[in-house]
């Protein structure tokens, strides 16, 4: 119910100026999201890739013009230039959602945002690293993969997400175990209907574990994106059985999230990457934050109401 209304909130205009506005948000946004600019962020992403990898999330998303977009795409560019020029390159990459490069605008919305995605993936390209597209509400799954496809032929190494709330990932998984294939498996940030998703937290888990288990099974390079400590045992068992060797699969977390997890992983040798999202417009991501846990939720309220 809590997780429903958070959901609900996060794509309310009303709610966003209301928590945007308080300046008694910004500690408890700063536990998930790395800084307002790059500048601020690079610190952060220098002393993450000590002993882990990243992947770097410009915030944005459900931009309203074209305009939002190909500002967001040169806002990735400048991310990949600084990425390369300060030697961090080859232990981050980028990730990115596609609408906000323009996937939900009325007239040629998917062109525009595979266009917006290629000039990225370039920019990558050209620094020596990787592009993983985010996976977004279930309305629009058919036209990210659709576009994932495409970037694949020319940029091979192109990241898919998908997840495993969803009745039909276990059948995207089998499309997407190739050879060359990354794909991140999580379970799934949004609120989606009985119809096409597992409501029940037991369900999506079994899901999970049979996904993961054909995507290890399979030629492609799984990235085990959970901080569930349960899931995170069966992956290491399914690694094993699949005999696949450390340097074939990543483990993937939040900025912000069970970074104890994530130390005590990167020390036994494990491929970590953390998700780490910077810039301003951070309000949707961090409302899917707090809907992941209740406990969170109350932790904000008392700063937002405590002045
Ligand atoms: P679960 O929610 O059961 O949490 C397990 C434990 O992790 C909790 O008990 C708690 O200890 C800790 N935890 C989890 N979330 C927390 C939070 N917000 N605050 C504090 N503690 C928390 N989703 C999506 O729909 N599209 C996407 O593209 C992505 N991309 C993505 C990338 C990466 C690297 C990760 C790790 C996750 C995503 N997600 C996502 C989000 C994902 O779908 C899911 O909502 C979260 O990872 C939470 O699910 P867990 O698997 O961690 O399990």
């Amino acid at each position: 119910m809590l997780r429903t209304l958070l959901l609900l909130a996060a794509r309310s205009p009303r709610c966003r100026d209301f928590v945007t506005r308080s300046p008694l948000t910004r500690g408890v946004v700063r536990r998930f999201v790395a800084g307002d600019t790059l500048d601020a962020t690079l610190p952060v992403l220098r002393q993450l890739t000590a002993d882990r990898h990243v992947t770097v999330d410009y915030l944005g998303e459900d931009i309203t013009d074209a305009e939002q977009a190909s500002r967001t795409v040169d806002a990735y560019t400048h991310l990949l230039t600084a990425l390369g020029e300060h030697g961090l390159a080859p232990r981050a990459e980028v990730s990115v959602k596609l609408s906000a490069l323009g996937l939900a605008l009325p007239r040629d919305g998917a062109q525009l945002a595979l266009d917006h995605a290629r000039q990225i993936c370039e920019a990558a390209e050209a620094v020596g690293t990787t592009v993983t597209v985010d996976m977004e509400d279930h309305t629009t799954t058919d036209a990210t993969l659709d576009i994932v496809h495409q970037l694949r032929v020319d940029f091979p190494r192109t990241g898919a997400v998908l997840q495993a709330y969803l009745r039909r990932t276990e059948a995207d998984c089998r499309d997407l175990a190739v050879p060359g294939s990354r794909v991140r498996l999580c379970k799934g940030a949004y609120d989606e209907p009985a119809t096409v998703a597992y409501r029940d937290r037991a369900e999506v888990d079994r899901s999970y574990v049979r996904c993961l288990r054909i995507l290890m099974d399979g030629p492609g390079y799984p990235m085990v994106a959970t901080h569930d400590p349960r899931l995170l045992r069966i992956a290491a068992f399914l690694a094993r059985s699949a005999g696949r060797s450390a340097d074939s699969y990543e483990y993937q977390m939040l900025y912000g999230v069970r970074t104890d997890l994530q130390a005590a992983l990167a020390d036994r040798g494990e491929r970590v990457r953390v998700y780490v999202p910077y810039g301003e417009q951070w309000y949707g991501y961090f409302m899917r934050r707090l809907a992941e846990r209740p406990a969170n939720t109350a932790f904000f309220a008392r700063a937002l109401f405590a002045g």
